[in-house]
């Protein structure tokens, strides 16, 4: 007879807790009561009484096995939260904050570069920000004296950005078209220290995540962060979501227009939009303004790409209807030329059809992909434009006055310095460096100018995420080399985008000596990675051990294999972008295995497409042998500079399924 345990996550801190009968609620499943299904329904009752939810939510029974007198619980995601993360052995045991420490003053309050290169916030803005952080306070404490249900209290929390994941609270804090201060980044750095285990997780919306709040410390986290002009709305929920752009927005090369600018007017459009706030589903937008697509814009809700006309006037191609998820989908292109007055009425005409007619009844049909698919394409750009062309002459006009007041609150960094060759002297003897330069830096349009990124990708180390101790560094040299500015890429790593070309030997000095010089941007080893399993309640398998696996198996041959792109996702949602990997791996549960599916041929640039499936999946355990085998045979295969997305394009799946299949 199956043997059950009761458990459910404390509303305090959102802590894993197992029912220790009498004894009330315990932290280790060692202390949990097992009851066979004769004494269970009783037991839920006394683990449920009409006051269970002041303390416990989401209480419920899972089962367990009992080995040499110690229980079990039999599902994987139930023993990860029993156990915690699989990862990140260095995390302090027990109770990582009792909320009684005073904490030391904000970085913001000392700060030497407060708007460098973000929108400036006048205190109105402010000000809103504050009132929110005091509202969600109002909300927490009505919530922890039971003035409000959990079913009342959970939309509330995550229009701040507050989850329940697997072991604690996680707030999600968006970081606009990915651009940062380095007082911002500070900022973030005291909230991981201070209100969290030490450390966060950027992910591939230009998000940061923090995943052990406790609920009571959130509001003060989210006031701290208003100080610095940062925060969680819109960071969840069926609403218009942080609007992501190029990393190298603003210093590119081969930029053609800045695309923050239009980021910002959109951010401010569609922030707290009375219209927009309930939509069908979450809706995600992104622009870019370089002749390459480095924000994924084919794979968003609407994806906006600019450039300009034949008189230098800034146009927009407009795309809709791109998502990954279980439905994958490359958008369509709605419109060609869009002239800049006409961008914010002609998203709000999309926006309007899609909330309209988008499907509220089933959350898997509910995105607008869908309702582009199933109304077919023709009929929902006729409807867009007949919605767009019947707007009241005038109404959402983006006027020039408008797009020049929103300019003029971005600071205009200068450029002073000039390239007097100290870059080419020192690649000259330090071939590390060399090794760097090649693979971490995008060329600046400024020419004494270079971009450089900052992989959180080390071998064997978690994506994308940053210790406190290391977002106070690239702060710090962020304001020693880069006018004060960072940047998040959607591939979940940091970028310095201003360092002046003859400081970068000692800014890479400096990097080696942080540890945070590793040489691998667009390898096989810059793998995007969701948090998977080991932190979320919707996994259906781990993402980090195995990205950390094939890192470390396929480290020693990266550079020879060159651009390779593995995304990772731990299940179908697709938030580790796998879709669009050259490479995808997206992990499922086959009764109760971790196994992976691979797809080949992804791509999320302007050659956007959905990668193949090709095979059954396999055992997470063999998949760092399929991905090296795969790389034996393109290696063999690629014509001189091919990369493995071209050879694959050249020759199709056939000869890389031989070698995947044969090592399992
Ligand atoms: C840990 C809590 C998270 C939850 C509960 C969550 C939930 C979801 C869900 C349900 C979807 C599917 C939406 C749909 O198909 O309609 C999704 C998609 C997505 N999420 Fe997440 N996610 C989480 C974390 C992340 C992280 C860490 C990232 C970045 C690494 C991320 C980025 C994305 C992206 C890029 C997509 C696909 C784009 C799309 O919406 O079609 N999410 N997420
Ligand atoms: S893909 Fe799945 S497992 Fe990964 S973060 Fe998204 S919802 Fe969680």
């Amino acid at each position: 007879m199956a043997l059950h345990v009761i458990t459910g996550n404390r509303l305090a801190d959102g802590i894993s807790v197992w029912f220790a009968g009498p004894k009330g609620w315990a932290e280790l499943v060692g202390q949990a009561v097992g009851y066979d299904e004769a004494g269970l329904e009783a037991a839920l009752a006394q683990a449920n009484p009409a006051d269970a939810e002041l303390h416990v939510v989401d209480i419920r029974a899972v089962e367990v096995t009992r080995e040499g007198g110690m229980l079990f619980p039999v599902a994987h995601r139930e023993q990860i939260r029993a156990r915690g993360p699989s990862v990140r052995a260095d995390l302090p045991a027990g109770v990582w904050r009792d909320g009684a420490e005073p904490l030391p003053p904000l970085p913001s309050a000392s700060s030497s570069s407060p708007f460098a290169g973000i929108y400036r916030y006048d205190e109105y803005d402010r000000d809103f920000l504050r009132q929110r952080a005091t509202v969600f306070g109002e909300q927490v404490e009505r919530r922890r004296k039971g003035e409000l249900t959990e079913d009342e209290f959970k939309p509330l929390r995550l229009m701040n950005g507050v989850y329940l994941q697997l072991h604690a609270y996680m707030l999600r804090i968006a970081i606009p078209y990915g651009v940062l201060s380095a007082t911002q980044l500070r900022q973030l750095a005291y909230v991981a220290r201070h209100y969290d285990r030490g450390y966060g997780h950027f992910t591939t919306r230009q998000n940061i995540q923090f995943n052990w709040l406790r609920l009571e410390d959130v509001p003060d986290a989210l006031a701290a962060l208003a100080e610095a002009d940062i925060h969680g709305i819109q960071t969840s929920g069926n609403c218009i979501r942080n609007t992501t752009t190029d990393e190298f927005a603003g210093a590119a090369a081969d930029e053609i227009v800045d695309p923050r600018l239009y980021a910002e007017i959109i951010r401010q459009w569609s922030t707290d939009h009375p219209e927009f706030t309930y939509l069908p589903r979450k809706f995600k937008i992104a622009i870019v303004g370089a002749g390459h697509d480095r924000a994924a814009v084919r794979v968003h809700d609407i994806g906006i790409e600019a450039y300009r006309d034949a008189a230098g006037a800034p146009v927009f191609r407009i795309f809709a209807g791109g998502g990954l998820g279980r439905t994958p989908y490359v958008a369509v292109q709605l419109r060609e030329d869009l002239p800049v007055p006409e961008l914010l009425r002609y998203c709000e005409a999309i926006l309007r059809v899609y909330n309209a007619l988008g499907r509220r009844d089933n959350m898997y049909k509910a995105r607008i992909k869908i309702l582009i698919r199933e109304m077919k394409p023709e009929a929902f750009i006729k409807m867009v434009e007949d919605e767009y062309a019947s707007m009241a002459a005038g109404y959402c006009l983006l006027t020039d006055e408008m797009v020049q007041a929103v300019a003029a609150r971005f600071p205009v960094p200068e450029f002073p310095r000039q390239d007097t060759g100290v870059l080419k002297s020192a690649l000259l003897d330090d071939r590390a460096l060399a090794r760097w330069v090649k693979q971490n830096t995008h060329p600046h349009k400024q020419p004494g100018y270079i971009s450089a990124v900052i992989s959180l990708k080390p071998v064997g180390g978690i994506a994308g995420d940053a210790s406190a101790d290391e977002m106070d560094v690239v702060a710090n040299l962020a304001d020693k080399y880069s006018l004060g500015e960072v940047r998040v890429s959607h591939v979940q790593n940091l970028v310095l985008p201003h360092v002046a070309k003859d400081d970068l030997p000692a800014l890479f000095k400096d990097l080696v000596q942080a540890g945070l010089a590793t040489d691998n941007i667009g390898l096989v080893t810059d793998i995007i990675a969701c948090p998977g399993m080991d932190y979320c309640a919707l996994a259906t398998a781990r993402s980090i051990p195995l990205a950390q696996r094939i890192a470390e198996r396929l480290a020693p041959k990266q550079h020879e294999i060159g651009t390779l792109h593995v995304n990772i996702s731990g299940c179908i949602n697709a938030c580790g972008h796998h879709h669009v990997g050259h490479i995808g791996l997206l992990g499922v549960d086959k009764n109760g295995e971790e196994v992976y599916q691979i797809t080949l041929g992804g791509a999320a640039d302007e050659k956007a497409a959905i990668g193949k499936i090709i095979g059954p999946a396999v055992p997470t355990a063999k998949v760092p042998d399929a991905i090296e085998a795969l790389m034996e045979a393109y290696l063999k295969l690629r014509e001189t500079g091919e990369r493995f997305i071209d050879t694959y394009r050249r020759l199709g799946a056939e000869p890389f399924k031989g070698a995947i299949y044969a090592t399992h």
